[in-house]
């Protein structure tokens, strides 16, 4: 798909536009709106990440933003600042783009970035403006938000509050930024519409669909949404549980469930199940929020996803076990990724990370590589060995796990490979390895929901070191496939 920038904005219709918080989105945000051609000032209480974004770095990995930061830097048509009152009065519409984490010790969101934005940017505001919030949110937060800031600005009752939520993918930021499959404005006067196809005009004349509506249906687009794509995942996850058990493919059950155009293909991707910032918290937030509501019932099946996601790392833990000889007591396991998803560099509630750290509190000795997330992995787990390279992780593994699906490991050869461990047995936990030519190499392939064959009898040439070292693995224990 292009990448070119689209028309750019009428000038006497351009809104100057804030952008408040500069993470993964707030910052593609506000890239990408002024490489669209507007005027926008990004906002952090980071001090280290507003330089960091001035200076034309992008504090976290996100492949394509680092050179869209550039042109507009360059362009002269955006900055970030810590100054809220600079923001206050530079902008026309502002977006909100700070966090909604994961309360501690409950399953609710953590509103207090939101509501200190929207309050703080309120107590400023002496001009008729437009806040948007773009941040997933329970619902109801915009219509308790646009109370809060009436009671809080000088502007009093014309201020307006509008959600626009954003559906951006972590490793595709920037293409799902500039060319989103749709955008849903949740606005409640005409001005708040017109002030939002403003500001996305360059957006709206390619063509792209949009759903204006209510606060609460746009709040609830994004839920509804995240709530849908884990469902979807989890599902495929459970028919692997039923084909673990029955000796059936789920890989090849996907495909033939996929090929159904109305099922499709996307989130069919059966393995160790899905992690990040935003669909396990997302979640958890809209199953709480409905229980908040006394409509609990109607998403409960939430809690049976979320039981079925966190479940496949148990059984994945279970299934290194076994190949590994039914105990992992100085195991060596060479354990491929720590991000949530390839092409990010994002640990969080990062299946990858959390198998390999059970595998440590099992004992087993686990060497992590990761092309980018190695850095944030070590600072959550530091007590894991991270290796510099694929084949420094690979150096001694009694068992290879797969656990993030980097280009880098779909395509390694699986011959060179076994030239460094010392047995080739390998774990593909996203069934994203080629099994036949990993078998044909000579290595023990295994994987959650498939059958397990044996390795293609070839002469494996052991290193000198594994013989020296000298330990087998013994599979003849009773495996689960
Ligand atoms: C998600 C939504 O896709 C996006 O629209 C929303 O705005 C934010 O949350 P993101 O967190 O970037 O985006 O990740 P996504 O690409 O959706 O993947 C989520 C997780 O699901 C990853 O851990 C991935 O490995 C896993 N996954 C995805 C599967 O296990 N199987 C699949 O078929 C697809």
């Amino acid at each position: 798909m292009s990448t070119l920038p689209p028309a750019s904005p009428s000038p006497e219709r351009a809104p100057r536009l804030t952008v408040i918080g500069t993470g993964y989105l707030g910052a593609t945000h506000a890239v990408a709106m002024a490489y669209l051609g507007f005027e926008v000032l990004g906002v952090d209480i980071d001090q280290r990440k507003v330089d960091l974004l001035n200076e034309g770095t992008v504090p976290f990995f996100e492949p394509g933003l680092p050179e869209k930061l550039d042109e507009a830097l360059a362009s002269g048509r955006l900055r970030f600042t810590t100054d809220l009152d600079q923001a206050a009065e530079f902008g026309d519409v502002h977006f909100v783009c700070v966090g909604t984490p994961q309360q501690m010790g409950s399953e609710a969101a953590d509103l207090r970035f939101v509501d200190s934005a929207f309050t703080e940017l309120a107590r400023r505001i002496t001009r008729k403006v437009l806040l948007v919030g773009k941040s997933t949110v329970p619902i109801g937060t915009a219509e308790r938000l646009t109370t809060l800031v009436q009671e809080i600005s000088p502007l009093g009752a014309e201020l307006e509050v509008a959600w626009n939520p954003e559906f951006l993918r972590e490793g595709f930021a920037v293409q799902d930024t500039l060319h989103p499959d749709r955008l849903v404005f949740g606005v409640t006067s005409p001005w708040a519409e017109d002030r939002l196809r403003a500001a996305f005009e360059p957006i709206l004349a390619e063509g792209t669909p949009l759903i204006v509506t209510d606060l609460a249906t746009a709040e609830l687009v994004k839920s509804a949404a995240n709530s849908f794509l884990a469902t979807k995942i989890s599902y495929i996850n459970a028919m692997s549980e039923v084909c673990e058990a029955t000796g059936a493919d789920v890989v090849q059950l996907a495909e033939a469930l996929g090929l159904d155009e109305r099922i499709g293909s996307k989130f069919l991707k059966p393995g160790l199940g899905f992690g990040g910032g935003c669909l396990p918290k997302d979640i958890r937030s809209f199953k709480h929020r409905a229980e908040e509501l006394g409509i609990g019932e109607a998403v409960a099946f939430l809690g049976e996803v979320d039981a079925i996601n966190v479940r496949r790392r148990l059984r994945t833990v279970a299934l290194i076990r076994q190949v590994a000889g039914g105990d992992l007591m100085g195991v060596r396991v060479a354990a491929l990724g720590a991000a949530f998803k390839p092409d990010s560099d994002d640990v969080r509630d990062a299946p990858a990370l959390d198998v390999a750290r059970m595998l440590y509190l099992e004992g087993a000795i686990v060497s992590v590589y990761d092309p980018e997330a190695s850095v944030n992995a070590h600072r959550v787990y530091p007590d894991l060995e991270y290796a510099a390279s694929l084949d420094q992780a690979l150096v001694g593994a009694e068992v290879t796990v797969l656990l993030t699906e980097w280009q880098e490991f779909r395509t390694a050869d699986p011959a060179q490979m076994g030239e460094q461990v010392r047995t080739r047995t390998v774990v593909d936990t996203r069934n994203a390895l080629d099994a036949d030519r990993f078998r044909a190499a000579g290595w023990d392939y295994w994987a959650l929901g498939r059958p397990h064959t044996a390795p293609v009898p070839v002469q494996v040439v052991v290193s000198n070191r594994s013989q020296a070292a000298g330990r087998v693995v013994d599979k003849s224990a009773d495996l689960p496939c």
